[in-house]
């Protein structure tokens, strides 16, 4: 038996690596960018009902409802959800409105549930970046720049 040439040992090693980050663990440790796919697939099934299928909110949002509550804000540049940071908008997610305001000592009836029991942590990341994907170029710098001064850090 012959030995490999250089070039025979370099296709391999190609070959090996291109079916090496074909598998989706390392697709998944390799791919950086969001799942936006997958991000509309979760707003359409859990928030589109109330905040809109194109992210535009309900009608007079900001007009209060009878019982004291709002109507689910847009979430495109519109809204003030790119007011927010990271943390707060997760935690808005997860926890419910509720429990956020009343953390935050807002008096103030919440209109929005929380979702910890229906989507992941993962999940309410990949939504967060779906909405966060619809919003133009200086809009996303504002709310970055608001997620770090948030986080403490200088
Ligand atoms: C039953 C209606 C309803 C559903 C479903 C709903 N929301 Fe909301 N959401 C609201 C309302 C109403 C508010 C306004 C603030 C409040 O009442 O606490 C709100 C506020 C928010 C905020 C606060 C930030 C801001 O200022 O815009 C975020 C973030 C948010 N919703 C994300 C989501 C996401 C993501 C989903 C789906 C996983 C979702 N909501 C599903 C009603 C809803």
């Amino acid at each position: 038996m012959r030995t490999p040439g250089k070039m025979e040992l370099a296709a391999a090693a190609w070959a090996m690596a291109v079916f090496l980050l074909s598998t989706s663990q390392a697709r998944a440790f390799f791919h950086s960018g969001p799942d936006l796919e997958q991000g509309r697939a979760i707003y359409t099934a859990n928030c589109a009902s109330c905040h809109g299928a194109n992210l535009e909110g309900q009608p007079n949002w900001r007009t209060g409802n009878e019982d004291g509550t709002y109507p689910a804000p847009p979430h495109d540049e519109n809204g003030h959800t790119w007011h927010h940071g990271d943390t707060m908008l997760f935690d808005y997610i997860k926890r419910g409105g509720q429990a956020a305001l009343d953390d935050m000592g807002v008096d103030f009836p919440s209109g929005m549930p929380g979702f910890g029991g229906r989507l992941t942590d993962e999940e309410i990341n990949v939504v967060l970046d779906y909405i966060k994907s619809t919003w133009p170029e200086d809009i996303r710098a504002q709310q970055e720049e608001r997620s770090t001064l948030e986080a403490g850090e200088p």
